[in-house]
């Protein structure tokens, strides 16, 4: 007697499943392989995977309520990113296009404080309406989990008010939240950093009622690791996770300050040393690395023979034979990555970093999902998880990462629901 499901997707020319080797993020040569099961289908019941297979077998185990014949196409898991900063107001446009023509431009800290006064310029509606825009841009290209971060306030009030409309928010994207109080230091204290410190520290009871995780940027533009480690003592005691910005634009250490702190991640890697990278690689800690940002700050070169300042591709060698838990994210903010897709970020990985397709998916689904503390929840079609997936205008995984720049995905579904298609989200499913 076939068992009754809610929903059987069959009849794909592969079900990408991303279920891992072993249990964990996908590491170092693990990566090169993903599981792709042909004409694979899986049931769903209550929102979840109940069983994964090839159509023939799950047609003839179940009796679906509802059917989804993927037509001879692509079925993967939806993609987490694991590192956005999506709410503020501004466009820098003009300032990256004084960096492209190679005249004088902001820094990164001097571009996180024009993006700190546009945002204390926009009202509340002007600021959800354009997360909101950013987030159905997500969604419709097959991101259904999101990290986002406040740091476009550095005072109290501006603060929380990011992480409050924060929490406002209502979308199909489950998003979780993190304060950033520790982005940058803002330039009314440029020479008393110590009293930015105390601030955030004092901050902290009120962001911990809206965010459950606490980011602290270690970098030449931002914070030291001295003054570092006295924000991680105060994060932890008020119970915050901890996720850094280390590294990004020189090494300073903050890759083994962050993973002696037993974080969830650490961000950026750019200039991480020898010493960080090992202590990175015997934690569980993840790595997360961007190639859209790598990309757009037009400091790189691609390819291996490239000169300084970056060789991308030495470099990320250098991670993945670490066996360091790396994932992918968009760093979707208005400065230094305004990306919102990660079938982009898979694009761009596999051309500046020359990663395979199947490390590409690895990194953007299953190792994503870990990178948001969900790895147990979504991030593959296997049994138990969310069914979070996505349906592809192509037949094989490797299309999706071949192609550049159009959004292949067709149907993007949470849940066992249909919320985005052919690029649009579908209203009403928040
Ligand atoms: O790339 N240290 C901060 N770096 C941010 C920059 C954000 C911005 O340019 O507004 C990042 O994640
Ligand atoms: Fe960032």
């Amino acid at each position: 007697m076939p068992e009754s499901i809610d929903l059987l997707v069959h009849n794909t020319s592969e079900l990408m499943t991303a279920r891992p080797p072993r249990p964990g993020p996908v590491r170092r040569h693990d990566l090169d392989s993903i599981e792709i099961i042909p004409d694979g289908a899986a049931a769903i019941r209550d929102g979840k995977f109940v069983a994964v297979g090839t159509s023939a077998e799950l047609r003839a185990r179940y009796r679906p309520a509802r059917e989804l014949d993927a037509g001879g196409h692509l079925v993967t898991p939806a993609f987490s990113d694991p590192h956005t900063h999506l709410i503020h107001g501004g466009s820098r446009h003009a300032e990256w296009e004084s960096k492209v023509l190679e005249q004088p431009s902001p820094g990164i800290d001097g571009g996180i404080r024009s993006t700190i006064t546009a945002t204390a310029d926009a009202s509340d509606d002007d600021l959800l309406e354009h997360a909101a825009g950013i987030l159905d841009d997500m969604l419709a290209s097959g991101t259904t989990a999101i990290e986002t971060k406040s740091g476009y306030g550095l005072n109290r009030d501006a603060e929380l008010r990011l992480l409050s409309l924060a929490a406002d928010i209502r979308h199909p994207i489950t998003i979780s939240s993190t304060f950033l109080g520790a982005h940058t230091v803002p330039e009314r204290l440029r020479d008393d950093r110590g009293a930015y410190i105390s601030e955030i520290i004092e901050m902290l009871p009120a962001a911990r009622r809206l965010a459950d995780t606490c980011d602290i940027a270690i970098d030449p533009v931002s914070f030291t690791p001295e003054e570092g480690r006295r924000l991680i003592a105060a994060a932890v005691e008020h119970g915050f996770r901890l996720r850094f910005h280390a590294d990004q634009t020189a090494d300073i250490g903050g890759t083994g300050v962050a993973v002696e702190a037993g974080a969830l991640t650490v961000d950026h890697l750019d200039f991480v040393s020898d010493a960080g990278l090992r202590s990175l690689a015997d934690s569980p800690t993840l790595g997360v690395i961007f190639p859209a940002a790598n990309m757009h700050l037009l400091d790189v070169t691609p390819g291996r023979d490239s000169h300084p300042p970056r060789n991308l591709v030495a470099w990320a060698d250098r991670l993945i034979d670490s066996g360091a838990a790396l994932a992918l994210s968009t760093d979707y903010n208005p400065g230094t990555a305004p990306c919102t897709s990660m079938q982009l970020v898979m694009q761009l990985a596999a051309r500046l970093y020359r990663i395979s397709f199947a490390a590409a998916w690895n990194l953007s689904t299953l190792n994503a999902a870990h990178a948001i503390g969900a790895g147990d929840s979504r991030g593959s079609i296997e049994v138990g998880k969310d069914a979070d997936f996505v349906l592809w205008r192509a037949e094989a995984h490797g299309q999706v990462v071949h192609r550049l720049g159009s959004n292949l995905a067709s149907g993007v579904y949470i849940r066992g629901a249909l919320v985005a298609s052919d690029g649009r989200r579908i209203e009403g499913n928040e």
